[in-house]
Order: structure tokens, then sequence, then C-alpha cells
């Protein structure tokens, strides 16, 4: 196992109607500004719910945080934040509000040019770069990234999603109430269940590094997902289905199976240049991705891949490669199980945009992903023509 810090200090209230510790986790005199999305939350009551726990507290809010936040319209909220001397931000949406909101927190009192914290990529802003940020809280609304206990962010500038990390961005807490998830489109929990599981596979399915709890951990997740995953999507109010739906994308990634461990991001950072390219839901850009990467980074992942098959999808018989055909195949069967399409070509995307693709990759940077910094932009080609 690798060195590790842990850290993570989001309070987390999971259950029906919580909105009382709203009231306790928020100071009396704060002044607070609601953030949320497009409206889905507001349409739902959630909006009013949160605003009523608030009580006499002076309320402002900002809608409009669009899916795949866009630098600009976090700026504009980051100006009222400091215009309007607010204490605090409660965040109530999925990832995108919730994402924003961080990078809102970060901006409002930084002292220089907003784009300089796009800059930083994987590593962490640090207090000396903001010194002040604005202290913000979460109602989770949609179960996928796992924003709500962790210090990341990514946001839309300029036809590129860039990430944003900080130990300055959890949330002081976060309400988890998978009955507020009920409203969800089916395809927007399919987006969720395969962010969840992407998440783990990517710091799983590296190499060996004899982590026994984090590929534990990693394991319990992934199975919840498949035995929970097409009921979650087909029976939107089946409580217990979407309780451990949520808490498995929560724990996919809120820092503990990774801790200690390799990691790929290379599917979520080629998915990324897919959505801000072709404008495909995160969650379907990682679909198409995982299972064309798994077969290309065969041979880099084989020994991770084995156990994948025998311990995830309890295949054991055949050769070595056909257990991990077999795997991959059912990696890919489960993403279409639950209604999402696992090639490219299936979003009406032509094969000439592949190479724009690559060209993205590089303009941002790209150009050496994986666990172990190899995946050049020639396999990242060959990645896309599999997943055409
Ligand atoms: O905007 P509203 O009207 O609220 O509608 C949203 C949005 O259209 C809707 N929705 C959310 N909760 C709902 C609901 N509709 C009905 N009922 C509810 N309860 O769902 C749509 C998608 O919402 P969004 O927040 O964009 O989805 P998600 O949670 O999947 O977040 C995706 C964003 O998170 C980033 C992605 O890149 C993307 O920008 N990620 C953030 C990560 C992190 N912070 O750690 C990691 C992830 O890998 C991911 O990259
Ligand atoms: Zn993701």
């Amino acid at each position: 196992m690798f060195n590790f810090d842990f850290y993570n200090p989001t309070r987390i209230f999971f259950g029906k109607d919580r909105y009382d510790v709203i009231d306790k986790n928020i100071p009396s005199d704060a002044k607070v500004l609601i953030t949320y999305g497009g409206g889905s939350a507001k349409k739902s009551g959630l909006i009013d719910k949160v605003k009523a726990a608030l009580g006499s507290r002076k309320v402002y809010e900002f809608g409009g945080i669009e899916p795949n936040p866009h630098y600009e319209t976090l700026l504009k909220t980051a100006e009222i934040v400091r215009n309007e001397n607010i204490d605090f931000i409660l965040a109530v949406g999925g990832g995108s509000v919730i994402d924003g909101t961080k990078f809102i927190s970060l901006a409002t009192y930084y002292n220089g040019d907003a784009t300089d914290l796009l800059k930083f990529g994987f590593a962490p802003i640090t207090s000396e770069v903001v010194k002040k940020v604005v202290p913000f809280g979460a109602v989770l609304t949609l179960p996928a990234t796992g924003s709500e206990m962790n210090n990341g962010a990514v946001i839309s500038y300029n036809h590129g999603k860039f990430p944003v990390m900080s130990a300055l961005a959890f949330p002081k807490f976060s309400i988890l109430d998978p009955t507020i998830t009920f409203t969800l489109p089916k395809i927007q929990v399919a987006n969720g269940v395969v962010d969840a599981f992407v998440h783990t596979t990517e710091q799983y399915i590296t190499f060996p590094v004899d982590a026994k709890i984090q590929d534990r951990i990693a394991e319990g997740i992934l199975q919840t997902l498949v035995e929970i995953g097409p009921t979650t999507v087909a029976e939107p109010e089946n409580y217990d289905a979407r309780a451990n739906l949520v808490w498995s994308a929560t724990m996919a990634l809120n820092g503990i199976i990774g801790a200690g461990v390799p990691q790929d991001w290379a599917t979520h950072m080629i998915g990324h240049e897919l959505t801000a390219l072709l404008g495909i839901d995160h969650g379907q850009t990682l679909a198409i991705i995982l299972p064309a990467l798994l077969e290309v980074r065969r041979e880099q992942k084989r020994a991770k891949l084995l156990q994948y098959a025998e311990r995830v999808w309890h295949i054991t018989n055949g050769s070595e490669d056909e257990k991990i055909d077999l795997a991959i195949k059912k990696t890919r069967e489960f993403f279409e199980s639950l209604g999402i399409k696992t090639h490219l070509s299936e979003y009406g995307v032509e094969a000439d945009k592949i190479q724009v693709i690559v060209e993205q990759l590089k303009a941002h940077g790209m150009t050496a992903l994986s666990e172990t910094q190899d995946i050049t932009l020639d396999v990242s080609k060959k990645i896309l023509e599999k997943a055409f």
C-alpha cells in the first residue's frame, strides 16, 4: 500500500426528512445564499422546505447553475456573495450545483483573476492561494458524483472541463435524503449508477498494491451497484434500493477507497472532452469510454482485471483472457441494462470527430493519463476508436 494522508471533515446526515439539521448546522445569525440549478428543486417544493428550515435567517436565492456548471455563471454568483456579505451558502442540487458552489466559495474572495483557479488540475489549491472561503453545505438531489463529501469540483470554461481540488472545498455538511431523488428522470439515475461505478473502477482496476481494505470496499460498492442498479432505475420510489445507490455514490468518491492506491482517471478525462465538445451527459461518456479503455489496457491492468472478474462478476471458469473478456462484456451489458448506450456512434457522432477529441485532449494537456502516465494521445485515440 502507498503512503497516504486522509482528511474528510464533511458531516453526513442521511435519511428521510432531515431538514431540522439545517438549523443546527448554520449559525443562527448567518446571511444564507441558497444555490440551485434549472428549477427541479423549486418545482418539487424542496427549496420551500429548505427555506422553512432556515427560519428567520436572511435568505437569498440564486437559481440557474447549469449542468456542467459554467465559470461565468459562478463568477456572477460570487459577486452576489461578496456584495451581500453572505456568510453561508447552501447548495441544493446534484453534482453541478454542489461543484459550482465549491467554486463560488473559493472564487468569492480570491485576490486575482479567478481563471487562475482552473489551472491547478489535480494539485490542491491551498490556503496560501485562496486566503478566505465562504463556508457551504449541501442538500443532495442526485446520487452520482460524490461531490457532497469530497473536495473536488469540475468547472466548464471555454470548451473545456477543469478539475478544481482543495481541502478548503469540503462541504461543512451534506444532507442525503434518498426520497429527494425520487423525482429524477430515469436517465439521470442511470447516469448516476454509471458515474459511481466508474469512480470505483478508476481507483480499483489499476495495479495491485495489496490494499485489501480499499479493494474489498471497492468490490462491495461495485457489487451493490450491480445488484440495485436496474431496480433503482425501474422503481424510483423503492427507498431501500435508492438509499443504497445514494450511499454507494458517496462512498465511491469520498477518499476512502482511493487512499493509498494507484488511480487512473483516464476514463473521466477523455469523457470530459466528450461532454465539452459534444454535450453528452457525464455518466454516458463514462459508459462509452470505460469498456473500450479496459480492452486497450488489458495487459497493464491484467492482475486487477482478473481480480475484478473473479470477485465482482464471480467468473471462475476459462483462461485468463476469457475471464477478462467476459468481465468487460458484463460491464458493458450492465451499463446497457440501465438504458445507457455504450458506443460513441450511437450518440449521433461521426467518426471524424475522434481526431477533434484527440486535439482537445492535447490542448488541455491530457497527454500522459492513467495510473502510470502512459496513455499518450495515440493510446487515447485507440480507446476512442474502440469506443466508436
Ligand atoms: O438543474 P435542475 O433543474 O435541478 O435539473 C438537474 C439537471 O438537469 C436534474 N436533477 C437533479 N436532481 C434532480 C433533478 N431532476 C429531478 N429531480 C431531482 N431530484 O438532473 C440534471 C443533471 O444534474 P447534474 O447536477 O448536472 O448531474 P450530476 O450530479 O451527474 O453532476 C454532473 C457534474 O458533476 C461533475 C461532472 O463533470 C458534471 O459537471 N463531476 C463532479 C465530480 C466531483 N465533484 O467529485 C466528480 C464526477 O466525476 C464529475 O466529473
Ligand atoms: Zn464522474
